[in-house]
């Protein structure tokens, strides 16, 4: 108590100040306690009134081409280090047993104090998209991490498969009608089951979105879409706004190095970088943030991730914003690999229900 009120008799320099303005920011006290998905708050978004720190600050777990697991598991000890707490993953990352292994690190080294500070994400993959299959993926998940509980379930593709081991790329003949209801309705027993604190969805359209939720008691909590500047769905992003969905924008930066390079190489971003004195990259990822959706965004480079988490010192104007709109648009990942000759998906106009 006494040094608690022993502040009166030194001061910090414009330096100092200025350093303590550099920690990366997360709420210590987070509120998720407070939300419930029968509401009157459902989201962390609604109890802070938009604000959306917390979300933002993720961390993709998953590293192409893929390395060994004593990497995965040192970059989630640097992502802690830098800022990081959200770490998501999936069954087909195949990255589950290294980010178990990082956590078990973080706890015995102190680096964070208790499970309940990281929010960890993981993914219902294809071939155990069934109705029956979808518990016990969970839980084969949890097994992987060394974990109790995960803070967000999500089903990764409206697509299911043959049952069996996780395998990508999905062969053409195995792929069978997906059963929405029938996994959506496994998934709320997920929560249920304390399993999952929350549920929701990745790369649904509108249209799956407003099927699910037709016969759901717990409607999704998050779609996470691809969105970036060179693919910025709007209409879906207001539709989920709309629902009170959040939206997680996956391949902010347009996807891996030395794919489709229409964000990191786009003239318009790099333009407004150059006057704003910060990358390609912090552009993209504020943009998002000014969207008022959510991110993850994949790096395994230490100095890149503090990077990504640099982005809440400067804002971007109307002006940057009606710029941004102008960039041509095409979707990085189109979802081929999800579709089939013999059905039942098609064409990729299936898949996406001709959205956008
Ligand atoms: N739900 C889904 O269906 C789905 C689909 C696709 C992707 N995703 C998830 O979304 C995550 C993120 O998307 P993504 O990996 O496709 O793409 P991304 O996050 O847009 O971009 C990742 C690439 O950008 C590089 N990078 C990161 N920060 C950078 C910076 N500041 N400057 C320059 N380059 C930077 C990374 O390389 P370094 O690591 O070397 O920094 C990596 O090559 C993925 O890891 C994946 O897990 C989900």
């Amino acid at each position: 108590m006494i040094e608690n009120l022993q502040i009166f008799d030194w001061e910090l320099s414009s330096e100092d100040s200025e350093k303590i303005g550099k920690i990366p920011q997360g709420r210590t006290l987070t509120g998720l306690d407070y939300l419930s998905p029968i509401g009157p708050y459902r989201t962390f978004q609604e109890l802070w009134d938009g604000d959306l720190q917390f979300e933002t600050t993720l961390l993709i777990n998953k590293h192409n081409p893929p390395v060994p697991d004593e990497v995965t598991k040192d970059v989630v000890l640097d992502a802690v280090e830098v800022g990081y707490r959200h770490f998501d993953t999936a069954t087909i990352y195949f990255t589950e047993k290294a980010l178990g292994k990082g956590i078990s690190e973080l706890l015995k080294r102190g680096m964070v104090k208790s499970r309940e500070d990281l929010f960890i994400t993981s993914k219902l993959w294809v071939s155990v998209g069934h109705p029956n299959l979808v518990v016990p993926a969970l839980k084969t998940s949890l097994q992987n991490m060394k974990l109790d509980y995960l803070d967000l379930y999500l089903i990764h593709w409206p697509v299911s498969a043959k049952p069996g081991p996780p395998a990508y790329p999905i062969k053409k003949d195995e792929f069978l009608p997906f059963d929405i209801k029938g996994v959506w309705t496994a998934m709320e027993e997920c929560q249920r089951l304390g399993v999952a604190k929350a549920i929701g969805v990745s790369n649904f359209t509108k249209k799956k979105l407003k099927q699910l939720m037709a016969t759901a008691t717990i409607p999704p909590a998050v779609n996470q879409v691809e969105v970036n500047p060179t693919w910025q769905q709007k209409e879906l992003i207001d539709f989920c706004k709309e629902k009170r969905i959040i939206v997680t924008a996956y391949s902010p930066l347009g996807g891996p190095l030395g794919g489709h390079n229409g964000v990191m190489g786009s003239d318009i971003l790099k333009d407004i970088a150059k006057a704003k004195g910060k990358s390609v990259a912090q552009v993209a990822l504020r943009w998002a943030y000014e969207l008022g959706i959510t991110v993850v965004v994949k790096s395994f480079n230490k100095d890149r991730m503090k990077q990504n988490l640099e982005i809440f010192d400067f804002e971007l104007s109307s002006d940057d914003h009606e710029r941004i709109c102008c960039i041509p648009q095409g979707r990085t990942c189109d979802g081929l690999d999800y579709t089939s000759p013999l059905g039942p998906i098609y064409t990729i106009e299936e898949l996406w229900d001709g959205e956008n």
